[in-house]
């Protein structure tokens, strides 16, 4: 399966923008996340993509660098369905309605489809879910943000599939003392961390230390991988 990050805080290829947001796009018709400026991310996602092919959206959090494009989404491409957590602002859930988007709470492990699950919504400090794709050999763990800890969403993604795994998304580090970003690097490493890709909100601090401790990819939008 493809996948494109659509929307990051920086650019990894000519001519793709970038914002303080998360996007990704699995395979040709799902998405985690939707950035924050709306017309940014449709930029992007046309080049990867005819937005109306979208059948399915998996929101981490609502927070407006990763909702930002959810509007004009679910007016391009109708009867869209938005997968949220039980925490997800009910609000915002009938405007999403009143667009014509169809929208599903859940909560702990649910399958999207085959191979490919979305995770608890941990709820402190900001109730948030996480993507995993299973692969026959490891699995990828997409985080949004990672408020209550990707290390957290880590040893849940462990536990379920006891595979090596790639580690993909917001780590939300960027202010955290060193101390507490070894205290996680060595979390993700111990819970089988092959890879990991920090973006958006990880901060370049995290990515430089937690090569110590498993290899790093830069990324940024326009960045594929086959998984
Ligand atoms: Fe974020």
């Amino acid at each position: 399966m493809k996948v494109t990050i659509i929307y990051d805080n920086r650019s990894a290829k000519e001519g793709w923008r970038s914002g303080w947001g998360w996007s990704v796009l699995l395979g040709n018709n799902l998405l985690f996340d939707t950035g924050s400026d709306p017309e940014d991310f449709m930029e992007n996602l046309r080049k990867a993509i005819s937005p109306e092919k979208i059948k399915e959206v998996v929101i981490s959090h609502p927070h407006w660098d990763h909702t930002g494009g959810l509007f004009t989404l679910a007016k391009e491409s109708p009867g869209i369905r938005v997968y949220v957590g039980e925490g997800f602002s009910h609000k915002f859930q009938e405007e999403l309605e009143r667009k014509g988007a169809e929208v599903i709470r859940g909560s702990g492990w649910r399958v999207l489809r085959d191979g490919i699950w979305i995770g608890p919504e941990l709820p402190h400090p900001v109730p948030e879910q996480f993507l995993v794709v299973e692969g026959k050999d490891r699995v990828l763990l997409i985080g949004g943000c990672s408020h209550p800890g990707i290390e957290n969403f880590a040893r849940l993604t462990r536990e379920k599939f006891q595979k090596p795994m790639i580690v993909m998304g917001g780590f939300h580090l960027f202010s955290a003392p060193e101390s507490k970003i070894r205290e996680v690097a060595e979390k993700l490493r111990d819970y089988g961390t092959v890879l990991a890709y920090p973006s958006h909100c990880s901060g370049e601090r995290a990515s430089r230390i937690f090569r110590e401790y498993f290899p790093v990819e830069k990324a940024g939008s326009g960045t594929e991988l086959e998984f």
